[in-house]
C-alpha cells in the first residue's frame, strides 16, 4: 500500500515529535515524572512563566540551545531527507520539535510549528532573528536595536502554532499522513491525523509506544524510530 503511494506521486504529510531526536540525545517532555528537564511546564514554556521570571525562562532556553551543539542528527532525521528528496510527490515535513536537527540533516521542505531554539524574537518589531548565543534579558535586537525586548522564538503554551494554514491545507490535501515520535498529548498537533483520517488519507504511526490517538491510525510501528524510520523508508522507497 504505501509502495503503491509513491508509485502514483501522491502528497506525504509527516509530523515529528520528541521521540525522533531521542535517539540523539535530546531528552522528550512528557517523562515519567510529570517534569520536563526539572521543571514544570507552566515555571518554563508559558508566556505567564516569561513575564514572572524571565531569567528563569532564558536559563532553560539557553542550557537547551547550548545542548544542541552536542547532539547530532540520527537515522531517523536523515531517512526523512533522503525521502523527501527522492518523492515525487508534494512532501511537507511538519516539526513540534525546536531543535535543528531535521534541518542539520537535510529537510527543506520543513515547518518548525511550535519555534525554533536557535532563533529570537523581538516583542518591539516582531522580527525574528537567528540566534546562537545566550540570550538574556539585555538581548538586544538586530533589526530594531531594542534591548530587553527579545524572547525565545518558542511556541509556549496558550500561543498559537505557526503557519497553521499552511499545515491544515497539506494535511487536508494529503493521500498519505505519518506521524512520528509524538505522544499525541498536544493539540493542534494531535489532531492532525483525524483531518488525514477524514479526507481519506492512508495514516501510519511509527512510535516507541501507542500514542494517544494511535487508535485513528491505520498502521502502526513501535519501536526507536532510530530504526523503524530508516525501514519505513527503505519500504516506501523501495
Ligand atoms: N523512538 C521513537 N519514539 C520515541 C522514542 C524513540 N527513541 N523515545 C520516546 N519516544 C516517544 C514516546 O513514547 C512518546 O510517545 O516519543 C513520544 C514523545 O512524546 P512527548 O515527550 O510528549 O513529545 P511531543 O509529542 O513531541 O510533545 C508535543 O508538547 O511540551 C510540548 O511543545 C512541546 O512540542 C512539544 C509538544
Amino acid at each position: 500500500m504505501v509502495a503503491d503511494a509513491r508509485r502514483n506521486g501522491e502528497s506525504l504529510v509527516i509530523l515529528t515529535g520528541a521521540g525522533i531526536s531521542a535517539d540523539s540525545g535530546v531528552p522528550t517532555f512528557r517523562a515519567a515524572d510529570g517534569l520536563w528537564e526539572g521543571h514544570r511546564v507552566e515555571d518554563v514554556a508559558t508566556p505567564e512563566a516569561f513575564a514572572r521570571d524571565p531569567a528563569l525562562v532564558h536559563a532553560f532556553y539557553n542550557a537547551r540551545r547550548a545542548h544542541l551543539a552536542a547532539v547530532e542528527p540520527n537515522a531517523a532525521h536523515l531517512a526523512l531527507a533522503e525521502l523527501e528528496r527522492r518523492w515525487p510527490g508534494d512532501f511537507l515535513l511538519v516539526t513540534q520539535n525546536v531543535d535543528d536537527l531535521h534541518e542539520r540533516a537535510g529537510s527543506k521542505r520543513l515547518i518548525h510549528m511550535h519555534g525554533e531554539l536557535k532563533k529570537g524574537w523581538c516583542l518591539a518589531c516582531d522580527a525574528r532573528s537567528p540566534w546562537t548565543a545566550p540570550m538574556g534579558q539585555g538581548a538586544r535586537c538586530q533589526f530594531c536595536a531594542a534591548t530587553g525586548t527579545v524572547r525565545p522564538d518558542i511556541v509556549w503554551f496558550g500561543e498559537m502554532p505557526y503557519d497553521m494554514e499552511r499545515i491544515d491545507e497539506a494535511v487536508r490535501n494529503c493521500d498519505l499522513f505519518v506521524s512520528i515520535g509524538t505522544s499525541g498529548a498536544v493539540y493542534p498537533a494531535a489532531g492532525f491525523v483525524q483531518t488525514a483520517r477524514y479526507v481519506g488519507a492512508h495514516c501510519v504511526e511509527l512510535n516507541l509506544e501507542p500514542s494517544q490517538g494511535s487508535i485513528f491510525f491505520h498502521e502502526t510501528r513501535m519501536g526507536r524510530a532510530s530504526d523503524i524510520v530508516p525501514a519505513w523508508v527503505d519500504e516506501l522507497l523501495a
